[in-house]
């Protein structure tokens, strides 16, 4: 049933929580949280890393689904109801600017998934030797064409999920997936437990070395990792949240969420630990991990190819639930702004995001000299989408939510019953959260100087 306005909304509750747990599920939970992970020590960072889910990441969620639910609109009209300040508006639009410029970069890496997908699929990537794959990963980000055409296809089928509406594109996409990608992490971390590097892989990410956590970079790492993985900031959760009906439990929903989330990024981790200490490789490669480090797994163990092949189906599948709501955010706006249907502000709006992107498909290759801020042009946009943007607009948010709207409302908006979890989400929302996340910015920020 459409409300009158005739806003969009989710199918029933099942849709709306696994359109947000695919939201929340990408990328982030496989290539980016391996990386950390593998950087930061694993199960000390793992520690860490669920500290704040609980202590930031949900209550920060909450406050995005609450304001989302209460407005039933997008990102930007979300700030504008009567009676507020305007200037609240700029938050908003940086909001949806932050989506959009995580989306173009995002479809870069997403491409590289793509690519290396397709290869193990027609056997391509599966014929190189051990050694070459390496250089063969670095001569496709080198190629003037390659990397593009990728990102391009990936940005194109975001697009035509987005243009397919609310419920026949976004919804019908994460209930035939989600339910395909849990299948296969679980058996992708089956197969990998069995390969032998078992042990070391539980000790890696459940042993934590405890002096580690005596390092102020660890909780950075982990806090930056919770508002990336759980797509907090970016508008996503206001604009999802936007198409619930009435009365819907958010509290519930926003632990599912964050609990399926890293659930997610535990098993991915499983899948892929075991199989790199299995070989001898080591864990802290960097960005490089999935794409460099893993195919020189799938070359020696039996039956690489067809891991490979669900690996990174696994990879292009959870990126395009996640880029599908990244591109929402600014679609939402723009047809309530314009008044126009859905696929004519699709078009543009993807079309632009692909050619903003291109700094970063060509930067590794034909454009290696290029800089922004004195960094490669995919490491430059990550820093100023992910550590920039993204902790201010949710410091925006939570400030709107926890100062400027009438206390009663939002906790009647955020659902929560008992007093006592009220009092103290709100001072997480008012307190504890923003003034993690300015720490996080400060020190960002003196570390880039
Ligand atoms: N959470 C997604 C991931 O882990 C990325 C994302 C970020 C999605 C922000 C939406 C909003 O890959």
């Amino acid at each position: 049933m459409e409300p009158q306005d005739g806003r969009e909304q989710w199918g029933n509750r099942a849709g709306f929580m696994l359109a947000t747990l695919a939201s929340a599920v990408g990328l982030g939970n496989i290539w980016r949280f391996s990386y950390v992970a593998g950087e930061n020590g694993g199960a000390a960072f793992l520690l860490a890393y669920v500290l704040c889910v609980v202590a930031i990441g949900l209550p920060a969620m909450l406050a995005e689904l609450a304001l989302g639910a209460r407005a039933r609109a997008d990102v930007v009209e979300a700030f504008a109801p009567p009676g507020v300040s305007r200037a609240w508006r700029g938050a908003g639009a940086l909001a949806a600017f932050a989506s959009f410029a995580i989306l173009s970069y995002y479809s870069v890496v997403a491409g590289w998934a793509c690519r290396y997908f397709a290869g193990y699929l027609d056997g391509s990537l599966a014929r190189l030797p051990r050694d070459d794959l390496a250089g063969n990963f670095a001569a496709f980000l080198a190629s003037p064409a390659e990397p593009l055409v990728w990102h391009f296809i990936f940005m194109a089928a975001t697009g035509a999920v987005v243009a397919a509406g609310v419920r026949r594109g976004i919804e019908l996409a994460a209930r035939v997936l989600m339910p395909l990608l849990a299948v296969l992490v679980l058996m992708l971390a089956g197969y990998a437990l069995s390969l032998g590097g078992a042990a070391k892989a539980f000790a890696f990410l459940l042993v934590p070395d405890w002096s580690r956590l005596a390092d102020p970079g660890l909780y950075l790492a982990a806090l930056g990792q919770v508002f990336f993985s759980l797509g907090i900031g970016m508008g996503v959760l206001v604009t999802y949240g936007s198409y619930l009906g009435h009365g819907e439990r958010l509290p519930g929903a926003a632990v599912t969420i964050a609990v399926g989330d890293t659930l997610f990024a535990l098993v991915a981790g499983m899948a892929i630990f075991p199989a790199v200490f299995a070989f001898g490789l080591d864990p802290a490669q960097g960005p490089a991990l999935a794409f460099e480090t893993l195919p020189q797994v799938f070359v020696q163990m039996p039956g690489g190819h067809w891991f490979a092949v669900a690996f990174f189906f696994l990879l292009v599948a959870a990126a395009l639930t996640s880029a599908v709501s990244l591109l929402e955010v600014p679609v939402a706006y723009a047809m309530r702004r314009s008044g126009r249907g859905r696929l004519t502000v699709t078009v543009p709006i993807a079309l632009a995001a692909a050619l903003a992107g291109i700094p970063a498909a060509l930067g590794a290759g034909v454009w290696r000299d290029v800089r922004l801020l004195g960094r490669p042009p995919l490491e430059a946009m990550d820093h100023i989408a992910a550590d920039l943007l993204l902790p201010v607009v949710a410091i925006a948010l939570l400030g709107f939510v926890g100062w400027a709207l009438p206390r009663r409302e939002v906790v009647a908006a955020a659902g929560l019953r008992s007093a006592g979890l009220a009092r103290s989400w709100f001072g997480a929302v008012r307190y504890l959260a923003p003034v993690a996340i300015a720490l996080m910015l400060a020190a960002t920020a003196l570390a880039s100087q």
